[in-house]
């Protein structure tokens, strides 16, 4: 396929705001101030930054450079630098992002749910009870948990899907229109909900908590893994998103600035959503003891209505908060959708139009099997639902280790089977800001030590705690126990499919035009 027909970034702005808009997403707004919360606030600031320029950065221009330098997507590109154990693993990693898209998409069609009830009755409901009891948190009331017991979140993901689709037929050039009206617009709302935030009375309050270090919370790994696979998340790296991207960057194109641009955009915006969050939460002395779902969709919507001034500046506030979520989850979803569908036209030769069509038919149906209402564990914390409860597995593996799985892999491949020198000869060759041995040294032992090191903890911590309180090997005996061994379960599938389907695309066909390097 000729390089026109690939398609190309209409301008360096275009591309800095359609990486941005990737990166950019749930994931600033809505995992990072659970995460932040969960590990004690200012405990997790620390190995978040730390992660952030030993990990992110580097990470970064590790897969800039490489779909810069090989002009492919993901899969293509680590099979140009290391054979086929390194295309496997490129599938391995489009597979494991193609689990997290599918909740991706379903938590977005959420977002369109609480956007649709924003008008109207979802308000009625936190104007009544304003004091609310947060004590009696989480339990399956209020509109988001009915929402979740209704079958009305799989029209929403429909639709979602939909939108996707439409977003991604003409590859990166209608990714690019969207996103310029996308990400200033994303702005432009973020920045208007931190002003009003920090402009409630005790609105700084929350502050405090996000920003008093805790070291001895960050002996503990566990902050780590936290703060390491939210980097990957947040930046978008190991989906192959970011190397796909960076295949339709003209040739002449400075992978270093575009990677050190991106990453503080996106960690700018996340900051600030955090103080947003947090200065509405404390505003209406709300603890926000809940898990990232149930925060983000049940408690700041209760903070939301219980704004002054009235209804109208709650729906006014409210439509707002939803419609940011709403434009930051497609920008980063249609990536992710891009990513696969161009891994897939590289290699199979397939038109767009019908690798999109398959893709969005069972997309829906894998998202529409995490709205599953029926309640299969009403005690659990907000997790009531089957769809929740097995969303919350799977990101579980997909985000907690399969990420970090995927950094270790790509650090690996490209430091020490390709070499990660020539790779920054070529960043260094159009890039202002030259890389040297050093950059040698964090790729090939500096990261995949941390990594290994976080992985290591991990796993052993795992099988000897367990998920939900419930350890895995105490309640072998006494039969299947959905709640403790479900975990397991999901495991097992989640490892048959990925590494099943990476295997056969890895094996099937061939990339038949070798092409020279950029
Ligand atoms: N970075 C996105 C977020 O923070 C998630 C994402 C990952 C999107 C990978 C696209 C690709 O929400």
């Amino acid at each position: 396929m000729s390089e026109k027909d690939r398609g190309q970034w209409g301008s360096k702005v275009g591309f800095i705001l359609a990486a941005s808009g990737s990166a950019i997403g749930l994931g600033n707004i809505v995992f990072f101030s659970a995460n932040a919360y969960k590990f004690g606030g200012g405990a997790f600031y620390l190995p978040y930054f730390i992660a952030l320029f030993v990990i992110g950065m580097p990470v970064m221009i590790l897969e800039f450079g490489l779909g810069h330098s090989t002009r492919r997507a993901f899969p293509e590109s680590l099979h140009e630098a290391a054979g086929k154990a390194g295309e496997f693993v490129g599938w391995w990693a489009l597979m494991n992002a193609s689990f997290i898209t599918l909740y991706y998409i379903t938590i977005l069609g959420w977002v369109v749910g609480m956007f649709v009830g924003s008008f109207g009755h979802l308000w009625a409901e936190a104007v009544a009870t304003p004091k609310f009891a947060m004590d009696s948190l989480p339990n399956p009331h209020g509109y988001f948990f009915s929402m979740l017991s209704s079958w009305k979140p799989v029209v929403y993901v429909a639709l979602v899907w939909f939108l996707n689709g439409i977003l991604v037929r003409r590859g990166v050039a209608t990714i690019e229109a969207a996103v310029k009206v996308f990400v200033p617009l994303m702005w432009i709302f973020m920045i208007v909900l931190i002003i009003r935030g920090l402009t409630l009375p005790h609105g700084t309050q929350g502050l405090w908590l996000l920003f008093t270090p805790n070291f001895e919370v960050m002996k503990d790994p566990a902050v780590w893994q936290g703060a390491f696979s939210q980097i990957f998340f947040t930046l978008s790296l190991g989906f192959g998103v970011m190397t796909a991207y960076a295949s339709y960057l003209p040739k002449n194109s400075d992978s270093t600035n575009n990677a050190i641009l991106t990453s503080l955009m996106n960690c700018g915006f996340e900051y600030i959503a955090g103080l947003a969050v947090f200065s509405i939460l404390f505003a209406f002395a709300m603890v926000p003891q809940a898990s990232t779902l149930a925060m983000m969709f049940f408690i700041v919507p209760k903070g939301i209505g219980q704004l002054p001034g009235g209804e109208p500046w709650v729906i006014a506030f409210g439509l707002m908060f939803f419609l940011l979520l709403l434009l930051a989850g497609l920008s980063s979803s249609v990536s992710l959708v891009e990513g696969l569908a161009s891994s897939l036209i590289d290699k199979f030769r397939v038109s767009r139009a019908k690798a999109l069509t398959v893709f969005c038919v069972f997309g829906f149906v894998g998202s529409a099997v995490f709205t599953l209402p029926q309640v299969v564990n009403p005690g659990l914390e907000n997790d009531g639902t089957m769809g929740l409860t097995l969303l919350d597995l799977t990101d579980h593996w997909a985000f907690s280790y399969g990420l970090l799985i995927v950094g270790l892999l790509e650090c690996l491949l490209l430091g020490w089977a390709f070499g990660v020198s020539r790779l920054w000869r070529h960043i260094n060759a159009t890039s202002r800001w030259h890389l040297g041995a050093w950059y040698d040294a964090l790729i090939k032992f500096v990261i995949p030590a941390l990594i290994l090191f976080v992985l290591v903890w991990a796993v052993r911590a795992e099988f000897r705690d367990g998920l939900y309180g419930l350890s895995y090997a105490d309640n072998f005996t006494s039969g299947f126990r959905w709640m403790a061994q479900s975990p397991l379960f999901i495991l097992g599938f989640w490892l048959l499919v990925t590494v099943g389907l990476a295997a056969g695309f890895t094996l099937k066909g061939s990339y038949t035009s070798k092409r020279g390097k950029a």
